[in-house]
């Protein structure tokens, strides 16, 4: 009998230790390159081998098992770290705002299932999840993964520095699957990313780094993330993209690795449900005096004149009282812009607290002061002065409909707190600024029902820091 039973736990930490090397990142969903409620993007990682790889999905109430379209294989061989390789392919015949299930098969055995969310069309409601400076991997960077997953939202979008220090290929490894593709919740992390697809925008600590021979695994974004490809691709050293620096295997390693998606996928955009989404690189490199982005964001922005809601998505906030970043301001330059595009939200981190502002206008005097820090004098933000108007009859419970845009700074997603002393101190804030949070790690949780929507700041206890109602 002892003999059958130690045989028995042979076989099954066999299987348990065979399932735990199938994957190196189990598989994830993205929106990928054209997003559509039909489709969704599935990937993962796995080591480099002549496994065949099969992925099928079913929406729910389905019987027969549909396979996805197209595979695509990645190779990273960036830096030390051993070769792998990135799958992903198409999931195409969704039906909007319902479950589905997916399975994915190694060499004919199934390795993985799960289930999971597709977008919404455009009469459906609809819960997002939105914190930005979250891939710090600490314990409370952990908890906020853990209270999004409680509150079972429909996407996750995160406001740019994905992970730190340096957005490079292991601190992925370290600090970002084991959080959000978790394979159990609690409050070291979630399953989150298998079940409901991730957006995001970049931001300093994932784009800055250009020197692919002090770091080559550098701007991992580009080969772990799969979004969409409708934002115009510039040019290496031109307004928008800057200058990478590295030998030319280095740079052959990365372009390989990135494929289509490098330098395109930081300018973007997508719908979900009856709102657009406009994610924008908001890094001090981008050069808004030159017009070419800044026509980019005002024709996507034009072009979805048609959606209920327009929201912006990008890492620096234009409007920002605390007194760290004060004065990364670059973002004020596209106010304009914003307004008249008549954008309801813009949602931003890099300020690790919580900020809401009234309802705005801004008209900037100038194209602003570049600051620069540093022996080789590397760009860090602009000072941008201007007029702003305020609608303080916007209180967002008996008067709901807000006249100008309203930015919300959502940064406290589990890197360390910024100025906890300021949040108290109202002499201390702009006259902008409406709420501050600066106290307890956050994140904000966007309940879209028509024409009506209501925002809620919860922290990371899953208590409830800040709630306004807008309608149209
Ligand atoms: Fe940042």
């Amino acid at each position: 009998m002892k003999q059958y039973i130690l045989v028995l736990i042979l076989f099954f930490s066999f299987q348990a230790h065979n399932q735990q090397t199938d994957f190196l990142v189990k598989p994830y969903l993205q929106i990928g390159k054209t997003s559509s409620p039909h489709s969704m993007q599935v990937l993962w990682h796995a080591t480099v081998s002549n496994d065949v790889w099969l992925a099928e999905y079913k929406n729910n109430g389905e019987t027969d098992w549909k396979r996805s379209e197209g595979q695509y294989v990645s190779t990273i061989a960036v830096g030390t770290v051993a070769p792998f390789y990135v799958y992903r392919t198409s999931f195409t015949s969704l039906k909007p705002g319902t479950l589905f299930q997916y399975r994915v098969s190694k060499n004919g055995k199934i390795v993985f299932s799960a289930e999971a969310k597709t977008i919404r069309s455009s009469e459906q409601s609809y819960r997002i999840a939105i914190s930005g400076d979250m891939g710090a991997g600490t314990g409370t960077a952990k908890k906020v993964a853990y209270e999004i997953y409680k509150a079972k939202p429909d996407m996750v979008a995160i406001a740019g520095d994905l992970v730190y220090n340096r957005g490079l290929l292991s601190e992925y490894r370290a600090k970002f699957w084991p959080v959000y593709n978790k394979d159990d919740a609690d409050t070291l992390g979630a399953p989150l990313m298998r079940s409901i697809p991730f957006v995001a925008s970049v931001g300093n600590h994932d784009a800055l780094g250009r020197d692919l021979n002090a770091f080559p695994e550098a701007l991992a974004y580009y080969y772990f993330w799969d979004q969409p490809l409708n934002g115009l691709n510039g040019k290496e050293g031109g307004a928008f993209v800057p200058t990478l620096v590295g030998t030319d295997v280095n740079k052959k390693a990365f372009y390989d690795a990135a494929g289509e998606r490098y330098p395109r996928m930081t300018n973007f955009s997508f719908d979900q449900g009856n709102a657009h989404w406009t994610i924008i690189d908001s890094n001090p490199y981008v050069d808004w005096n030159d017009s070419t982005l800044r026509d980019w964001v005002a024709k996507d922005l034009a072009a979805a004149a048609n959606a209920t809601w327009r929201f912006v998505l990008f890492h620096h906030p234009g409007f920002n009282s605390s007194r760290t970043h004060y004065e990364h301001q670059q973002m004020r330059l596209i106010a304009p812009i914003l307004e008249k595009g008549k954008v309801d939200i813009v949602f931003a981190g890099h300020v690790h607290n919580y900020q809401r502002s009234y309802p705005m206008t801004f008209i900037p005097d100038n194209m602003g002061s570049q600051l620069v820090a540093g022996a080789n004098n590397i760009k860090t933000g602009k000072l941008v002065n201007g007029r702003w108007t305020l609608d303080k009859k916007f209180d967002g419970k008996q008067n709901t409909r807000p006249n100008g845009v309203i930015y919300i700074v959502t940064g406290a997603g589990g890197q360390g707190l910024y100025n906890p002393e300021q949040q108290n101190d109202t002499d201390s804030w702009q006259r902008f600024t409406i709420k501050f949070v600066s106290t307890v790690h956050s994140f904000t949780l966007m309940d879209v029902n028509g024409k009506e929507l209501t925002i809620k700041q919860v922290d990371f206890n899953g208590k409830e820091v800040d709630r306004v109602k807008i309608t149209k």
